[in-house]
């Protein structure tokens, strides 16, 4: 699904706040683990600022991408490992900080891998973020063809809060909000290479992108969450 056009300025717009978010509690002496570091894009712009990172991704390519960008920003401080967030290869207790941006991850396994009172640090994406493309691609015989457009926002922050608290103190939880606009070669790109639109193809779908195309852009609102948590006490039981 991923692949090298992913990185594009075109389809990947800059506006992520997140390493802003995390700035102010980083320092030279953190270790930190990314979770699901894609091309490192957001490693990159933390990793001058601690001690080293270990970034883990499940997909080869963009983990080949993320070597060759980190060469050329001659940053040294980065390991990269092929791997599943949900499983892994890392000792327990190591980490000062756990981030994870738009991916896939577990409370219990980043627990596992921070140190007491380390933070974890997440960016996930609210059921309504580009709520205007998903309204206009409706349902399919499973309901919304949305990503997570078939739960409300209430629902999603009841559930992640819950299976946060089991690992964590929840300390902070920002909404961000931004208008974004694409070409329409960046908009294509988004609908082929994530998976925004259940079953996008341009075939059936045609019309629709055209509905959205106002003088050659496709312009949406972007609306995320920025979470910070800290690792609670280890309770044996
Ligand atoms: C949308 S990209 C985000 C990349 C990067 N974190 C960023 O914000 O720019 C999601 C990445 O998470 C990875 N990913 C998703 N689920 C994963 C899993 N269970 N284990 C490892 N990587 C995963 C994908 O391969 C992809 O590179």
């Amino acid at each position: 699904m991923y692949d090298k056009k992913y990185d594009e300025r075109s389809i990947r717009s800059e506006n992520s706040d997140f390493v802003e978010f995390m700035l102010p509690h980083l320092g030279k002496e953190k270790r930190v683990v990314d979770l699901g570091c894609g091309t490192c894009r957001k490693v990159a712009k933390i990793a001058p600022y601690v001690d080293s990172v270990d970034a883990l991704d499940r997909n080869e390519r963009m983990l080949a991408q993320a070597a060759d960008s980190l060469a050329e920003k001659k940053i040294d401080n980065v390991r990269l490992f092929l791997g599943d967030n949900f499983n892994t290869p890392f000792v327990s207790n190591t980490y000062d900080v756990c981030s994870t941006a738009l991916s896939t991850w577990s409370p219990a396994e980043a627990r596992r891998l921070l140190k007491t009172g380390g933070t974890f640090f997440i960016e996930t994406l609210c059921p309504d973020d580009k709520f205007e493309i998903k309204k206009a691609f409706g349902q399919d015989d499973l309901g919304e063809r949305g990503y997570l457009f078939g739960q409300t926002c209430e629902e999603r922050v009841y559930y992640l809060r819950t299976a946060l608290e089991a690992f964590f103190e929840v300390e902070e939880w920002l909404f961000t909000e931004r208008q974004t606009e694409l070409t329409e070669e960046g908009f294509l790109g988004l609908l082929e290479l994530t998976p925004t639109i259940r079953g996008f193809s341009l075939e059936k779908d045609g019309d629709i992108v055209k509905r959205l195309l106002v003088d050659g852009k496709v312009r949406f609102t972007e609306k995320r969450m920025m979470i910070r948590a800290t690792a609670s006490r280890f309770k044996p039981s």
